[in-house]
C-alpha cells in the first residue's frame, strides 16, 4: 500500500466504527497549520502563553540540561515558536531536527529558522511520526539527542498510542539523550474548555478545516457548511472531546465508501487530554524515562519536564 492508500484506510476505518472519528493529524494541510498558529495568540488558548512563560523563567536551567552539541529533535515541530528560544540561548547545538506531517509548512517553516540562526544545521523531517521514519545524521556528532515535544501534543493521543510515542522518544534519545516535553495540566474545567471555545471562532474553524483538507486530498465531498464545531471537557477522562456535529441528516463519502450521518451526529476530530503530575510521571516511568525535573507557572496550569532513562 501507498502511504495515500494507506491513510485512505485509516480514513475509511476510523468512520466505520460505531463512534465515528478522524485521527487529528488530518487537521494540519497548510490552511490547519497557519490556523492552528493563529490559536496559540487567542487570549483563551492559555497553553503556549504560559509554555512561552515557563521556558522563559527556567531558560538557563533547561540549557544546563540540554548542553552543547545537543540535536534538538522536535516531534510536531509546527511554526517552531518554543523552538527559537532554544535556539536562542544554545549556540552550540549540533542540529536542530524539525519533524512535522504538514509538509509545506515545514518547508516554509525550516527556511526562515535557517535564515534566522544561519549557525545552527536545520534537518527538516517531513513525516508521520506515529509511523517509523529515518531521522537524518547532522554533520556534527552530537552528544546527545534531545527528543523536544511541546504544546502538549502528547494528549492528543488516547493512552496506549501516548505510551507508544513516548517508547519513540524513550528509543531516539538514547543512552544519553532525554525528553524535554510540554504537558497540559488538569484545572478547573471552565478555563479548559474556553480554550476550545475561543470567542473569534478560530477553534471552530481549524476544525471545520479538516473537512475541507479531506474533500481536497482524499476525494471525499462533505459539506462543511452542514457541520458544528464542538468541545466539551469530560473530568472523568480529564480529556476535552472536539468533534463535528452534523447539523442534518446526512450521507457523505470517501471515494466509493458512502456513510450516514443522523442530525446530531458528531464525528471525533480530537481528544486533548490533560494530566495529574502523578499521572504522567506514571506514564513515561512505563517506557523507561524517570522525571528529572518539572517547571510550572505559579498557578500551574502547564508543565514541562525534562525525562531522562530511568
Ligand atoms: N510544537 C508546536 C506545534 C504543535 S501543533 C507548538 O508547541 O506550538 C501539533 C503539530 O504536530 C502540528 O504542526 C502538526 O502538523 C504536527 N503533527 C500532528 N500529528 C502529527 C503526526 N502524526 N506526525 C507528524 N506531525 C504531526
Ligand atoms: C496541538 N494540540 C496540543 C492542540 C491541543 O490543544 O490539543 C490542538 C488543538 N485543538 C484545538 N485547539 C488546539
Amino acid at each position: 500500500m501507498t502511504a495515500n492508500a494507506a491513510e485512505l484506510r485509516e480514513i475509511v476505518d476510523g468512520l466505520s466504527g460505531e463512534v465515528k472519528k478522524i485521527s487529528p493529524k488530518y487537521f494540519y494541510d497548510q490552511r490547519g497549520s497557519q490556523l492552528f498558529d493563529e490559536i496559540t495568540r487567542l487570549p483563551e488558548y492559555y497553553l503556549t502563553a504560559t509554555e512561552l512563560g515557563i521556558m522563559r523563567d527556567n531558560m538557563d536551567e533547561i540549557c544546563a540540561l540540554v548542553g552543547e552539541r545537543a540535536s534538538l529533535i522536535e516531534f510536531g515541530s509546527g511554526s517552531s515558536l518554543k523552538t527559537r528560544l532554544l535556539l536562542d540561548h544554545l549556540p552550540a547545538l549540533a542540529a536542530y531536527v524539525p519533524v512535522d506531517i504538514s509538509g509545506d509548512y515545514l518547508h516554509a517553516c525550516a527556511a526562515q529558522i535557517r535564515d534566522e540562526y544561519p549557525h545552527v544545521d536545520v534537518l527538516p523531517v517531513v513525516a508521520d511520526f506515529t509511523q517509523h521514519f529515518q531521522l537524518p545524521s547532522p554533520a556534527i556528532t552530537p552528544v546527545r539527542n534531545i527528543a523536544y515535544f511541546p504544546g502538549s501534543t502528547i494528549g492528543n493521543f488516547e493512552h496506549d498510542a501516548a505510551l507508544e510515542l513516548l517508547r519513540v522518544m524513550h528509543h531516539e534519545a538514547g543512552e544519553n539523550g532525554a525528553l524535554l516535553i510540554g504537558v497540559d495540566l488538569q484545572k478547573d474545567p471552565k478555563l479548559i474548555e474556553r480554550a476550545y471555545n475561543d470567542s473569534a471562532g478560530v477553534t471552530a474553524e481549524f476544525n471545520l478545516n479538516m473537512l475541507q483538507h479531506l474533500n481536497r486530498d482524499y476525494g471525499a465531498n462533505f459539506d462543511v457548511t452542514e457541520f458544528a464545531h464542538s468541545a466539551n471537557y469530560d473530568q472523568d477522562n480529564g480529556r476535552v472531546v472536539i468533534e463535528l456535529v452534523s447539523q442534518v441528516e446526512q450521507t457523505f463519502a470517501i471515494g466509493n465508501t458512502e456513510f450516514n450521518l443522523a442530525n446530531g451526529e458528531a464525528i471525533l476530530t480530537e481528544y486533548s487530554h490533560k494530566y495529574t503530575i502523578e499521572g504522567f510521571a506514571d506514564m513515561v516511568e512505563q517506557v523507561g524515562f524517570s522525571v528529572a525535573k518539572i517547571w510550572t507557572d505559579t498557578q500551574c496550569m502547564f508543565s514541562v519536564q525534562y525525562c531522562v532513562r530511568a
